[in-house]
């Protein structure tokens, strides 16, 4: 039997907290933590990312503003409105929603976020800080993931993780939070041979390819936790993660569905953030 590791569940109990904190805050007169999000075109699918944004905040009472900005907006104005959300004081977390339109250069926009209000964690100096394992920002995902692990009490220390996919956002931070957890951490990607052999060897196996239902029951050993991290859609055009999940649960001891998995956990760290910058 497998356990499904409820993320909306996890998710829920962590906002209540959040909550909690923000009222605190107002009862002793401060102010509530806020949230600038930047969105930069018409991209349907971070449309409903950032809609989602404003609802979390609002459902835990932070102050939450949309910047929506036309695609033909150019770098210097994009890194303007950043740098005047540098200096308002009313906002503790400046999210600049990815991708950008092709003719901007997101690591130039992020470089020029205060990294003290770069909720993200996608600054340099903050993705330094996860790197050496000192506090600060969480990157959302893994951070995220990390907590469903700690709810379900299963712990990495010792245990052979793998991570399918390197990507800034989410496979190399989470290489990062898997190994100060004391994991044996190793990270597979587009160009690892013989890729089942590797991911046979995972008691914990976090997929972050973007392929639907890549991982199928023959990449997973037995007793296997399995974290999935897509968000695709399949041939009937139901969202589906990069998981096979039909096939793979029943091999797994826990498994993450989609949705109602990881993705709920993101938008949490998001709010976790914002509120650790108003509190420092
Ligand atoms: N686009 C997809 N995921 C993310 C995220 O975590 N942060 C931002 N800023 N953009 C994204």
């Amino acid at each position: 039997m497998y356990t499904i590791i409820d993320g909306k569940a996890t998710s829920a109990s962590l906002r209540e907290e959040i909550k909690n904190t923000v009222n605190e805050r107002k009862a002793s007169g401060k102010r509530v933590p806020g949230l600038a999000v930047i969105i930069v075109g018409e991209d349907p699918a971070s449309q409903v990312y950032v809609r989602n944004k404003h609802k979390a905040c609002e459902e835990v009472g932070f102050l939450s503003r949309i910047y929506r900005l036309p695609t033909e907006t150019q770098e210097n104005e994009l890194v303007a409105l950043v740098q005047e959300l540098n200096r308002d004081d009313a906002i503790d977390g400046i999210l600049v929603q990815l991708p950008l339109p092709k003719h901007l250069d997101d690591k130039a926009v992020i470089a020029h976020i205060d990294p003290a209000k770069d909720v993200d964690a996608f600054h340099t100096f903050n993705v330094g800080k996860i790197m050496l394992g000192e506090p600060g920002f969480a990157p959302c995902t893994p951070a995220g993931i990390m907590e469903l692990l700690k709810a379900y009490d299963i712990s990495p220390a010792g245990k052979e993780c793998v991570v399918i996919g390197r990507s800034n956002i989410v496979g190399k931070p989470m290489a990062m939070l898997l190994l100060h957890a004391n994991g044996t951490v190793t990270v597979a990607h587009s160009r690892t041979q013989n890729l089942s052999e590797v991911t046979r060897r995972a008691d914990i196996l976090v997929v972050a390819i973007g392929k639907a239902k890549f991982v199928t029951a023959d990449m997973v050993k037995d007793g296997a936790v399995v974290i999935d991290v897509g968000m695709n859609r399949d041939n009937a055009g139901k969202l589906c993660g990069d998981v096979d999940f039909e096939s793979v649960a029943p091999k797994c001891s826990f498994i993450t569905p989609v949705p109602g998995g990881v993705g709920p956990m993101t938008i949490t760290m998001l709010l976790k953030n914002t509120l650790f910058s108003a509190e420092n």
